[in-house]
């Protein structure tokens, strides 16, 4: 019997884990967590600072310093670097196509799982990422592995781009995604896997509403 569980959202880019799991927490009233903003926050800074996204001692030194904040918002939840606001500076291009090479970094790795396991030591939480079932919460409750077709999922991100005046082709978005998920899933440290004991739900032909409802019907029964 437990009220207040971990509940673990995983799987490739663009595959609709961050805006699921904002509406899976608000529905339960947990505590959000992006992982993927935090790889992205310290990216930002790295391309701020000049710093080689292959020095790890650099990246941890600049890491070390850093505050990485969350805010509630719409339609998506605010990020902030060292108090200043970066919610649109982190999904630009250049953060996008480098994000998976600071995050193959294992004592990175380290220190932001640290940070994500403090986060979520304050409650009900949801959180996504690439690890969290299998590396950052692997006594999570409830795990799920969101996943939907390539096309489907570059199809997504030209719509999300298109409404904020981005105008990136679809093969380019496609590709971008590919390169990115087979980064994510061939590094050594943490890679994106499926958990074994994960619910696949594949998202592909499935709305917003309806993935939101089947994760909620599936952490309901674990709640008491
Ligand atoms: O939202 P999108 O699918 O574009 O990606 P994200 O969730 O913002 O994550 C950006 C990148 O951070 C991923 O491509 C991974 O390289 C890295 N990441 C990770 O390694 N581990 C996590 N738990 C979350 C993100
Ligand atoms: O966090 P992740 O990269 O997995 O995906 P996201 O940033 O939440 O982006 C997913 C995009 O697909 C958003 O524009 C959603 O509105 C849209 N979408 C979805 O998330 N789930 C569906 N079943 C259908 C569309």
């Amino acid at each position: 019997a437990n009220s207040k569980i971990q509940i673990a959202i995983d799987g490739p880019a663009s595959a609709g884990k961050s805006t699921v799991a904002k509406l899976v927490a608000k529905h339960f009233n947990f505590i959000y967590c992006d992982t993927g903003a935090m790889y992205r926050v310290l990216t930002l800074k790295a391309l701020k600072a000049n710093v080689d996204f292959a020095d790890e001692d650099a990246l941890m030194t600049l890491l070390a310093d850093t505050q990485i904040g969350f805010e509630p918002g719409e339609p998506v939840q605010k990020v902030f670097l060292d108090g200043q606001e970066v919610t649109n500076d982190i999904r630009q291009p250049e953060v996008t196509n480098n994000v998976s090479t600071v995050a193959a970094l294992g004592r990175v790795r380290e220190e932001l799982t640290n940070r994500q396991r403090e986060i979520a030591s304050k409650g009900g939480i949801v959180m996504d990422g690439r690890d969290i079932g299998t590396t950052v919460l692997p006594n999570a409750e409830v795990k799920i592995f969101l996943i939907a077709s390539v096309d489907e999922r570059a199809r997504r991100r030209f719509a999300d781009n298109e409404a904020k005046g981005i105008h990136t082709p679809l093969d380019v978005l496609k590709q971008e995604i590919e390169t990115r998920d087979y980064k994510d899933s061939h590094r050594k440290i943490a890679p994106l896997t499926q958990a074994k004991d994960a619910v696949k739900v594949d998202t592909t032909p499935m709305s917003i509403e309806q993935v939101v409802d089947e994760i909620i019907e599936i952490a309901s029964k674990k709640i008491k």
